[in-house]
């Protein structure tokens, strides 16, 4: 036997919840054992007990088993963070929540080391490409087949929408538009805004084309954009995501962005394009 995984039918914090329970030896680490028995045990707590959470306890030091909760959808509850056997443990459940999930990281954090480009692959600004009306418009090109793939974003922008959104607005930087070039073409991008006088600054969108992704783009574009920030003395960065967008979140947290909660007027989703949305 290699390991095991369950729910247990528990309380904590005065909620009946599932406990989420994974042990695998460290000979079978890495192969994926402990995502696939966990997202069978959460189907199965889901199909017959649907109004009890999952509940899974980290303890802060265990990186890759707070990933593996992650990977099958749970997310960081710091209302059910509790004191383990050996000291605190962190809380990821499957609690429902509002349907925007909001984000925060401090700029002074350590960041993981950006993962290698994919071969032929560079990063630039638009400061450093040069703020052209025909680069603007394969930002824009770029943005909209991005934004397709975010789940419930309706119809995107017209392009002058857009160049009022994204680069008339107060919080456009020029150093903060990163984009990914393959070649000549452009393949990813991230933007991030920031109002002078703000002390944050907000990751209005990134994304990569199809076929560049899971390949650690679109977490370099990030850490490119974080790194910006901290050159503009903000002390945190935010950003918004529909709950449904799994895999921006995944990577957000994988960054090491957790939860918080500030003013917003959702009169305009956050969806592809967010910065005017957001009040300060
Ligand atoms: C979201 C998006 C930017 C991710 O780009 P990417 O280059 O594939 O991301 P990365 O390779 O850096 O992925 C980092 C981590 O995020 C998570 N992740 C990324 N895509 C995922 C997916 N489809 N499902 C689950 N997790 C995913 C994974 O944990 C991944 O790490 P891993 O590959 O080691 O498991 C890309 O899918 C995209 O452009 N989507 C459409 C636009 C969008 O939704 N943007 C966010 C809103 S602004």
């Amino acid at each position: 036997m290699v390991g095991y995984c369950g729910l247990k039918a528990s309380t904590a914090n005065g909620l009946s919840v599932l406990n989420l329970i994974y042990r695998f030896t460290p000979e079978v680490w890495g192969r994926g054992y402990a995502t696939e028995a966990a997202t069978a045990a959460i189907a199965w707590g889901t199909a017959h007990q649907p109004s009890t959470p999952v509940l899974a306890r980290v303890r802060p030091d265990n990186v890759s088993s707070q990933n593996v909760a992650l990977k099958v959808g749970l997310l960081r509850d710091h209302g059910m963070d509790d004191e383990g056997e050996d000291g605190q443990d962190l809380a990821y459940t499957n609690r429902p929540r509002t349907e925007w999930v909001q984000l925060e990281l401090p700029t002074d954090i350590a960041l993981p080391t950006s993962p290698a480009l994919p071969a032929g692959v560079s990063l630039a600004s638009i400061a450093e490409l040069g703020d052209t009306e025909q680069l603007r418009r394969r930002v824009y090109e770029l943005n909209k087949e991005c934004a397709a793939d975010i789940p419930g974003r309706g119809e995107f922008f017209s392009y002058d929408e857009y160049i009022q959104r994204r680069f008339a607005a107060d919080g456009y930087q020029p150093d903060g538009i990163i984009l990914a070039l393959d070649g000549a073409a452009l393949v990813g991008l991230c933007v991030i805004s920031h109002v002078p006088g703000r002390e944050w600054a907000f990751i209005e969108m990134t994304g990569d084309r199809r076929s560049h992704r899971r390949r650690g783009l679109a977490t370099a574009l990030k850490i490119s954009a974080i790194r910006q920030a901290r050159g503009w003395g903000v002390s945190t960065v935010r950003t918004i995501h529909h709950r449904g967008n799994n895999p921006i979140i995944t990577a957000n947290r994988m960054l090491g962005f957790l939860d918080t909660s500030f003013t917003l007027n959702l009169d305009t989703p956050p969806s592809g394009v967010t910065g005017p949305s957001i009040k300060p």
